[in-house]
Parts: C-alpha cells; structure tokens; sequence
C-alpha cells in the first residue's frame, strides 16, 4: 500500500519554533523564516528544518512557491493590532510582510494556510483583506479564539486562530486537556535571579498579577515578550515563602507546551530568552487548530532533538 507522502510545511514567522514543536509525525517543515537571528538560532539548537534569515516584507509569490509547501503557517507580529499598541493596522511597518504574503496568495495558493494572532486582529482591515483574498480563491476558512485554560493548561494566552483549506477542512479536534495545577509546572530550582527587588514590589504591588502556586486554581496571565522589561501586564510574578519572583524562561515554555528536552541556548542570557519566548505559541492550541486539516487530524508531536 502506498504511504501518504508528508505534509510540507512552510514556517513563516518561525521566531523558535512554536508550529514545529507543534506538528504531528504527518507532516515535515520544509522552511522555517524570520528575521529574528537569535530566534533562529534557538530553532536551529531544537529543530532539524531549515532555518533561514529572510524578511517577509520583499516576498514573491514565485519564493513562496518555490518551497513547494501544502501548508504555510503564519505567526505575524500582533503589535499593530494589540489594545495596548495604537491600533494602526494597515498603516503599521509590522503589516507590510502579511499584506505582502496576502498579495502572492492569488499566484501561490497553497492548499492551506493557518493564522495566529491577537483576538484584535479580527475586525482589522488587515483581517478583512486576508479573509477576502482567501473567499475569493475559494477557500474553506475556520477561526476560533481559544486560550490555553480550555485545554487545562493554567496559563492566559487568549488568541486568535485562522485556518484555511482549499480543498476544505475538517472539524478541530479537542485536545485532551492537561489539567495539571501551576505547581507541577514549576522549576525545581529556580535561579536566585528570578526574585525581584522589594523595592519594585511596593512600587508596582497594587498592579502586579501575583499568584500563589499553593491555590490549585491558579492561573498565571498572559506572558508577552515584555516580560522581564516592563513590570506591568507582561506576565504574572510568584508569590514565595521569600518574596516575589518572576517565572524562568523555561516555566513559561512548560506553559507553552514545550517538549521537555526543548532546550534554549545555554548562552542565551534570561532577558533574551523571555523576549523569545514571549512571543512565541501555545502549542496545544496550535495543534487543536490543525487538527481541522485532514491529513493532520491524527494530533500528535514529531520533534525531539
Ligand atoms: C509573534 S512572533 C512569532 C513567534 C513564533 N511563532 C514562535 O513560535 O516563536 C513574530 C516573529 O516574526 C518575526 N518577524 C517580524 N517581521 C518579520 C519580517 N518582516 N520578516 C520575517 N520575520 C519577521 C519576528 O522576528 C518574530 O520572531
């Protein structure tokens, strides 16, 4: 019997790897993109995929096409949609790679394409521009809004998810939730650096989104590259027997959905690391938004170093 040949996945956006963490044994990235080269070389320690430094603002249909992928996944920056950003949509630098990418769909047309982004980015003109080329072209198309506390997981990171199929898509199907409390996800031995100051902790307490991991319906808020960097509404601090601290890098990618031999660069110093891996996704949710492509509905992860 013939063996279906797999799904050739085009990483667009890659940052450290989030789709191809998320990827079943069905499919292979074929390209993974960014113009990030901290990020990639993050994926590149993880990932054996091509990795390739390229911006996405000057692409041509005939480059996308080039990679001959079924699938491209597109993870764009959420700045230009984000409430706490000014909104500018179409009008924002950070939109020029997606619109451009919209602009080859015509020429290209993979059989499929997926979208994660802020849930501000539906309503956006940007938005509007994507759903249209894609009914244009006869696409199936599926959003949800999902967030990691659906899947059991006790993380905020309330996104939204497009996908599109040509040839049309099954229903998502639902990962068996996790369930696990905030504890389990907790390093054994945090570093001594994650404390913060006392100082910051009167300044900013009536602000700060503190948990206590001993309250088995805690739930840490969204984490954004911000965190580490801005004090406020980047993420949530640990409340401890000596104070206050933040969550590592390597928590915050348990949240995530990481594998655990995942490993970030041991070079790599904790504030790049937090940038990265704020940006990065929420692996079960991305493997219940695939799960509506037929030829990946098996779920399931492929990638281990
Ligand atoms: C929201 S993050 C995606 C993160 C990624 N999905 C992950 O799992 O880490 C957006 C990424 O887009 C990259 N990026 C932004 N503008 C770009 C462009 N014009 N061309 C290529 N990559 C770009 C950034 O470097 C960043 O890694």
């Amino acid at each position: 019997m013939e063996t279906a040949r797999p799904l050739r996945v085009l990483e667009l956006y890659c940052g450290i790897g989030g789709c191809a963490a998320a990827l079943p044994p069905e499919a292979t990235v074929v390209a993974a993109l960014d113009t990030n080269q901290t990020a990639l070389e993050v994926y590149r320690w993880n990932f054996p995929h091509r990795a390739l430094p390229v911006n996405l603002d000057f692409m041509a249909a005939s480059d996308l096409q080039s990679w001959t992928a079924d699938l491209w996944w597109l993870t764009p920056p959420c700045q230009p949609f984000t409430v706490r950003g000014l909104r500018q949509d179409t009008d924002d630098s950070r939109s020029r790679s997606l619109l451009r990418i919209i602009d080859c769909l015509e020429e290209a047309q993979p059989a499929y394409l997926a979208l994660e982004n802020v849930p501000g980015f539906r309503g956006s003109q940007t938005h509007s521009l994507l759903r249209s080329a894609l009914k244009g072209l006869g696409y199936a198309v599926q959003e949800v809004v999902l967030c990691p506390t659906e899947l059991g997981i006790p993380n905020r990171r309330q996104r939204l998810y497009l996908v599109a199929g040509l040839r049309g898509l099954g229903a998502m199907v639902k990962q068996t939730p996790e369930n696990r409390p905030l504890e389990a996800f907790l390093d054994p031995q945090p570093s001594p650096d994650l404390w913060v100051d006392e100082e910051l902790t009167d300044q900013y307490r009536h602000a700060l989104s503190i948990v206590d991991p001993e309250q088995a319906s805690a739930v840490a808020s969204c984490f954004t590259s911000a965190y580490g960097r801005s004090p406020v509404r980047s993420g949530s601090y640990l409340e401890t027997a000596s104070g206050l601290r933040r969550f590592s890098p390597t928590e915050i990618l348990r949240f995530l959905g990481f594998a655990p031999d995942f490993e970030l660069p041991p070079r790599l110093s904790t504030q790049v690391a937090w940038r990265l891996v704020g940006n990065s996704l929420s692996v079960p949710a991305v493997r219940h938004v695939l799960s509506a492509i037929p030829e990946l509905a098996g779920g399931g992860s492929s990638y281990s170093r």
